[in-house]
């Protein structure tokens, strides 16, 4: 692979999509991670000279800015240094922006130091984007982390042809306008020629926040004036790799691993499970009060349910986070306490993150899945459970302030404020009959598998090849 070569296609993203694991012998080596993005967007970069991805390459690299090849992908690492670190990923990312994002699950501060680590980062990020990009390459910057670089690209390379999504929900007007740096944030975003959102309510959002700054003038729906330029805004619902899930659904080691689960749960008429980042925003309290509570009130029997919570450990130098792992872990507890005997807990906690292999054995063992959160720009793993059901059976219960809602609507949705209408909901699904479970997972089935991740990476690729001509 050529590495000193420039970039057509060059895809922006707080992390790159590698990390360092280690080896029998104690040693490491570069890995691709797990991830959606990374699956999103790895078949796209993949032994093309041409392209390749800029980010962060966690705290274990050195900091270099060599260019460098993992898996047939060329990989441009930005340095953070430690104190960048937390002023810009702990600080105004994981601090401020995600809660606030997040309608205020999490509790939102503002710091001035926090923002000017932001803006820094923000810069170098662009800074080296400029420097890999070809003339007239088209640039892809993902998420609320890179909210500036869009802007600065653009003081830098005007030749660019530049995209931006967002995979978190864009908040109303009322949230965001709460942020000091509100138009420095919002200008940096419009640096782009198109920006995406998860759904149509984002980029409404985004297109009332502008004009209400007076950042932009609105030419039309999702279409914005800014410095003289075009900037379009469209919803784009990410979507998963559908067939490999399918593909792997269907393999014997993961079907004879799942029925091994089963069994190693004592082969319970009906196994629920959660599968999250330990997050505030993905409601994995809610429910654990509704499971808690449909146990007391005799609903369900511990004799016949198992609850499994994979809960992946995530941003733990966030206090808001470490937090909630106590809250959630107290429950847990709880429940086990009051109604598990010896060898036969009702829910098993994982605090681990799972490989894939042992995601998809998960998904096959489950009889009903619960995704709860309170908001979500998407929500990727109600999408791998309904690809995981090739035969058609299993339940779902989905809150609607998952952008997934917006397509997934034959799962039972639920208000997750709403611990009685999710109880409902869990005591409907436990319940569901087999014709019921068919009917919706086909209907699920067909809009997961037409809206996956290769549609998601054409429409917004090709709409941004067709916004006004850069310069
Ligand atoms: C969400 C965000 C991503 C982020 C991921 C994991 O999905 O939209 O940008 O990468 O969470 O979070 P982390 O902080 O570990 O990168």
């Amino acid at each position: 692979m050529v590495i000193a070569q420039k970039s057509q296609l060059v895809v922006v993203a707080n992390r790159l999509p590698v990390r360092r694991v280690e080896l029998e012998d104690g040693s490491t080596e570069w890995a691709t991670s797990p991830g959606g993005l990374v699956s999103a967007l790895s078949p796209a970069l993949q032994e093309s000279t041409d392209r390749c991805w800029v980010g962060w390459a966690g705290s274990d690299s050195t900091d270099s800015t060599e260019p460098f090849a993992v898996d047939g992908m060329k990989l441009v690492p930005v340095p953070v240094t430690a104190d960048e670190l937390d002023n810009h990923y702990n600080g105004m990312s994981n601090g401020t922006l995600w809660p606030l994002y997040h309608d205020k699950v999490g509790p939102v501060e503002f710091h001035r130091h926090w923002f000017d680590g932001y803006r820094t980062v923000n810069k170098r990020f662009a800074e080296a984007t400029a420097e890999v990009a070809e003339s007239g390459a088209t640039v892809w910057i993902q998420d609320y982390q890179l909210h500036m670089v869009p802007g600065f690209l653009r003081r830098l390379r005007p030749d660019l042809r530049i995209g931006f999504f967002l995979h978190i929900p864009f908040p109303p007007a009322e949230l965001f306008t709460q942020l000091p740096w509100r138009e420095r944030l919002a200008e940096g975003m419009l640096g782009a020629d198109l920006i995406g959102f998860q759904t149509p309510r984002g980029a409404a959002n985004f297109q009332r926040v502008a004009s209400f700054l007076k950042v932009a003038t609105v030419d039309g729906k999702h279409r914005l004036k800014h410095d003289a330029r075009e900037v379009r805004l469209g919803a784009y619902p990410i979507g998963i790799d559908a067939s490999r899930y399918e593909n792997a659904a269907r393999s014997h080691e993961i079907e004879e691993r799942s029925r091994d689960l089963r069994a190693g749960l004592g082969n319970p008429r009906t196994v629920l499970l959660g599968v999250d980042r330990l997050d505030y925003t993905k409601g994995i309290d809610v429910r654990l009060r509704a499971f808690k509570e449909l146990l007391a009130d005799g609903v369900l029997h511990p004799s016949q349910v198992t609850m499994v919570q994979v809960a992946e450990p995530s941003r733990d130098q966030v206090d808001a986070y470490a937090d909630l792992r106590a809250r959630v872990e107290q429950l847990v507890s709880e429940i086990n306490g009051d109604y598990g005997r010896v060898g036969f807990p009702v829910v098993h906690y994982i605090h681990q993150s799972q490989d894939f292999d042992e995601l998809m054995s998960l998904y096959r063992a489950a009889d009903v899945m619960l995704v709860t959160p309170f908001a979500d720009g998407m929500n990727l793993v109600a999408k791998e459970y309904v690809a995981a059901r090739y035969e058609e059976s299993g339940a779902m219960v989905l809150s609607e302030f998952a952008g997934a809602a917006h397509q997934l609507s034959d799962a039972l949705t639920v208000n997750p404020y709403d611990i009685d209408g999710v109880k409902a909901a869990v005591a409907e699904a436990v319940n569901m009959s087999p014709e019921e479970q068919r009917t919706r997972l086909r209907a699920l089935r067909e809009v997961v598998k037409s809206t996956d991740v290769s549609f998601w990476v054409e429409s917004f690729l090709n709409d941004l090849a067709v916004t006004a001509d850069a310069v």
